[in-house]
């Protein structure tokens, strides 16, 4: 058993989630009709609503001693003082003092996608690159990838962005379809200059540029890399003067604000791009200085925790209203999951509570199109975070807003089967019909989807992550789980071509695999 399961504050917790469970969100309200009111906190031009999560105050404050009985604001101080807090590979995380000190780098990365803006960075053939391909995977493609179709309003069309990230050549091919190779730049974006889908994506870039520019020229005028392993790029002759650097300690999904998003300020310029900073950093401030009770990212971190850990609710989806958010599920999947899904301590012990929910979710009008049903009507409870944008490029989008404000009442307050037959339902249809309601979930509201506003938006959601990591006693900064599948593909891969045999003792479905996979080659 971990401290964390042996702590009062959690044998607490735990006493309050069975003494509460009764009481349902329609009595809650009905017993404090200034609720939405209460548990509401707006900080920095973002409002969060949490009055539809399963809580009272006493559970609030039960939860606030946990985070305190963990040494949440210690461990908060060390992350910001750069301390080493990523303790398995003995580093800090520095995220956040760099979003405060200012990059170390990034000021090369604004003075070279000014000149690029300009139309100063030329190809090999003379002509400005003005098309912009990303290469990277994991955090070096889903944060750029999310922000810059966040901010697409503010996209002023002088650089074509695009992002490519898959092993399936295709995934290329789609990235630079309809684009002239002369005008088109890569960025090789990867920290460890060692990630093999970018390793291969890379190479496909040059054969690409070479079979229509031809051998002669020079290539490497259209490539520059994001990397923190600078000599392992000068060897694969990236120019120094094309390397932009990112900090070892700067982890892949916690990258967005560093180096890592030069896609981004290509995209929408470096004013856009240092807002988006500016709505990090004060996001990031408040984490540091706010008191638990008042501090946006510790609520939304307790809540989630009270969820997961204590209510033992398996999942958590994400669902914007608005469609810039598309693609902030998939971040915030990598950024959870691949910080959280842990089973051993800091210390090395075993976990005896379950760590992190499965994140997923889709833009809401499509979502209650698919998988709402489940929500709803299901056998378990999947706690949702609604995204609203009370006002997109357009302007107010009212029907979808309204869908948003319906279906948090609607999982809230649910629908009984009396009530249906009170008004002529038949019983076995409104049996059917009837919904549970109880079901919890959180507004997230801004007013526009500005750089600001997203930046504090996804800074909220790393620093919730820290918090359920530290109050579970788990290392959100490493990713130990991933390496082991690309050790096993490496020697796959020779297998597969029919260049190396089968590993002794290899099992018979992955050998049979192997055999049908190479028997239907082309
Ligand atoms: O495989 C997971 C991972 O290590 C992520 O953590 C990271 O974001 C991604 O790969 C890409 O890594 P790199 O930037 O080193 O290519």
């Amino acid at each position: 058993m971990t401290s964390l399961a042996r702590s009062a504050e959690f044998a607490r917790l735990l006493d309050l989630a069975e003494r509460t469970a009764a009481t349902s969100l329609q009595a809650r309200f009905e017993a404090d009709p200034l609720r939405g009111e209460r548990l509401c906190l707006e900080v920095n031009g973002l409002l969060f609503d949490f009055s539809k999560q399963l809580v009272d105050s006493e559970i609030l404050e039960a939860l606030a001693a946990l985070a305190r009985s963990s040494g949440l604001e210690a461990s908060r101080d060390q992350l910001f003082a750069g301390e080493i807090v990523n303790t398995s590979e003995q580093r800090p995380a520095l995220h956040v003092q760099q979003r405060a000190e200012g990059a170390p780098g990034l000021d090369l990365v604004r003075s070279f996608v000014r000149a690029l803006r300009r139309g100063d960075v030329l190809g090999a053939t003379g002509r400005p690159l003005r098309r912009l391909v990303n290469l990277g995977i994991g955090g070096s493609d889903l944060g750029p990838r999310m922000a810059r179709a966040a901010l697409e309003h503010l996209d002023d069309g002088v650089i074509e962005v695009r992002f490519a990230s898959s092993l399936d050549p295709a995934g290329f091919q789609r990235a630079v379809d309809g684009l002239d190779p002369a005008e088109t730049l890569f960025v090789v974006a990867t920290k460890s200059f060692s990630t093999l889908e970018t390793g291969v994506l890379a190479h496909r870039a040059v054969e690409w540029l070479k079979s229509s520019l031809g051998e002669g020229v020079s290539i490497a005028d259209h490539l520059v890399t994001i990397t923190g392993k600078p000599e392992l790029a000068a060897r694969s002759g990236i120019a120094a003067e094309r390397t932009f650097l990112i900090d070892e300690g700067i982890g892949g999904r916690y990258s967005l604000s560093s180096a890592m998003g030069l896609s981004v300020m290509a995209a929408v310029g470096v004013p856009a791009f240092d807002a988006l900073l500016q709505g990090f950093g004060d996001m990031d401030r408040h984490f540091a200085e706010a008191a638990l009770e008042e501090n946006l990212p510790v609520l939304h971190g307790l809540l989630a925790f009270w969820n997961r850990t204590v209510l033992e609710l398996p999942a958590v989806a994400v669902i914007p209203y608005a469609d810039g958010l598309r693609l902030l599920p998939e971040h915030l999947a990598q950024l959870l999951m691949e910080s959280n899904g842990k089973s051993v301590t800091r210390s090395g012990e075993h976990v005896s509570t379950p760590t992190s929910p499965v994140l997923f979710g889709a833009p809401g009008t499509d979502a209650q199109h698919s998988f709402f049903q489940l929500l709803h009507q299901g056998t378990m409870a999947v706690p949702v975070d609604f995204i609203a944008v009370a006002s997109g490029p357009q302007g107010p989008h009212d029907v979808a807003l309204a869908n948003l404000l319906a279906q948090a009442q609607a999982l809230a307050f649910g629908q009984s089967a009396a009530e249906l037959e009170a008004t002529g339902t038949p019983h076995d249809l409104a049996v059917a019909k009837a919904m549970p309601g109880n079901r919890p979930s959180s507004i997230l509201a801004i007013a526009q989807l500005t750089p600001y506003l997203l930046g504090g938006l996804v800074a909220l959601y790393e620093h919730s992550v820290f918090v359920q990591a530290t109050l579970l006693d788990i290392n959100p900064f490493d990713q130990f789980g991933v390496e082991r599948g690309k050790e096993l593909a490496a020697s796959l891969a020779p297998q597969l071509r029919g260049e190396g045999p089968a590993p002794e003792g290899q099992d018979s479905s992955t050998a049979g695999r192997v055999a049908w996979l190479r028997s239907h080659r082309e």
